[in-house]
């Protein structure tokens, strides 16, 4: 497809390879499809749900962890799977409705013979006085801290030339300081004495991340301030790894983008090679992994949970331009032109 759709949205831009940046919204015939793909994707959700964990049942239970972002999306299915297998979990971010609803909503899947239990805690992972509320209030409910997925984070896109720095910052503070107040703080509390294991939520900004270059360059700091820490606490018998997701569809994910959300999601299939969006459900598994003990001899290291796509396609369009200087004259060049001309009558 060569079209490019021009859409605006609240301050929210999306530039690829059929978006672009503007004032117009004609979303016709993109928008009806995204629609239908949103339709069938529910019924995946359902399926996918029903399926439970992999894991041995009980294989958590007398755990603690702590899942920021843990109401919605992948922190929610990272929250019912440890759940599912025995563990306490606190889930924190910033809206209290949807914590408790989450809470609610999942405490009613935990067993009655279960020893898991669910406990929403209101913190905003930027601000270094919560998060070191949200850890003491953790180790005050639950006497320990186990585990620690850091997977809290908001997002926008934008070209880079019209991020401010306003928005530039809230991006660096949630996806890169909020993760390593969080890692700070448990490993002072807790894990520097008693030891556990951390996994931090990144993203496919293997090639960069354009459209959200603040969002790549943060993950990538997280990726590097990963490595760093599997050294520097290594002596405490803390284990921390990374997981790296594709394009993760659910409800809450897809409004992020407001009305952009189903195009934005729509767009990324031809780009993945399993021709398919990946579910919540498909990374929750690789979280649990990396928490179990399958992973003793795992530190420092990045799961891509991808089904490729870091290897593949990217969305970024890069239209035909003139703008590169003429390459050097030489043999090469007169061969190309001569090239050209020939295959020119064909065309
Ligand atoms: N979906 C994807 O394709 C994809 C791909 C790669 C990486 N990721 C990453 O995976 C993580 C989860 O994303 P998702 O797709 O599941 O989207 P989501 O449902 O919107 O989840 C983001 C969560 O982060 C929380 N959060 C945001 N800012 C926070 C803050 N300052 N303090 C505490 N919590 C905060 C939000 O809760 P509150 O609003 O209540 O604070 C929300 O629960 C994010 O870090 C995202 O960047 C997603
Ligand atoms: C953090 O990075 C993730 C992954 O790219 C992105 O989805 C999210 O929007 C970012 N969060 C913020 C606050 O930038
Ligand atoms: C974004 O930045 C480009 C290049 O600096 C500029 O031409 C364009 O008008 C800006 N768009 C908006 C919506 O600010
Ligand atoms: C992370 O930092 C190390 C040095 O500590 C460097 O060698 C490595 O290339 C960095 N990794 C990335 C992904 O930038």
């Amino acid at each position: 497809m060569t079209a490019r759709y021009v859409l605006t949205g609240e301050g929210f831009y999306f530039v690829g390879r059929f978006l672009s940046v503007g004032g117009v919204h004609h979303g016709g015939s993109v928008s009806v499809r995204a629609f239908i793909l949103v339709s069938a994707t529910s019924v995946s959700v359902l399926f996918i749900m029903a399926a439970g964990s992999v894991f041995r049942a009980g294989l958590f239970n007398h755990r603690v962890a702590i899942v920021t972002g843990g109401a919605t999306g992948i922190g929610k299915a990272i929250t019912a799977e440890l759940l599912q297998l025995g563990c306490h979990v606190v889930i924190a971010s910033r809206k209290s409705e949807r914590l408790e609803a989450a809470a609610d909503e999942l405490s009613q899947l935990i067993s009655s013979s279960s020893s898991a239990s669910i406990t929403a805690l209101r913190c905003n992972i930027r601000q270094e006085d919560e998060v070191r509320n949200l850890v003491a209030s953790t180790l005050r409910l639950h006497g320990r801290i186990d585990y620690l997925v850091n997977n809290g984070g908001g997002q926008f896109s934008s070209p880079a030339a019209n991020m401010s720095v306003k928005g530039w910052n809230a991006v660096i503070d949630t996806n890169l300081t909020g993760t390593f107040l969080c890692c700070r703080e448990v490993y002072s509390a807790w894990m520097k004495d008693h030891g556990g294991a951390i996994v931090n939520i990144i993203a496919d900004m293997w090639r960069g991340f354009p459209g959200m270059a603040h969002t790549g360059a943060a993950r990538a700091a997280v990726e590097n301030l990963t490595k760093s820490l599997a050294i520097e606490w290594a002596s405490s018998g803390v284990r921390i790894n990374s997981v790296a997701p594709g394009t993760i569809f659910s409800k809450t994910a897809m409004e992020n983008y407001k009305e952009l959300g189903p195009v934005i999601f729509q767009m990324a299939v031809p780009c993945i090679p399993a021709k398919r969006l990946g579910f919540p459900e498909e990374i929750s598994p690789a979280v649990c992994f990396l928490l179990s003990p399958a992973a003793s001899f795992i530190s420092g290291a990045t799961l891509k949970v991808d089904a490729g796509q870091s290897l593949y396609d990217s969305v970024w369009d890069i239209p035909d331009h003139t703008a590169w200087p003429e390459p050097p004259e030489g043999e090469n060049v007169g061969a190309l032109r001569d090239m050209v001309k020939k295959l020119k009558p064909k065309l």
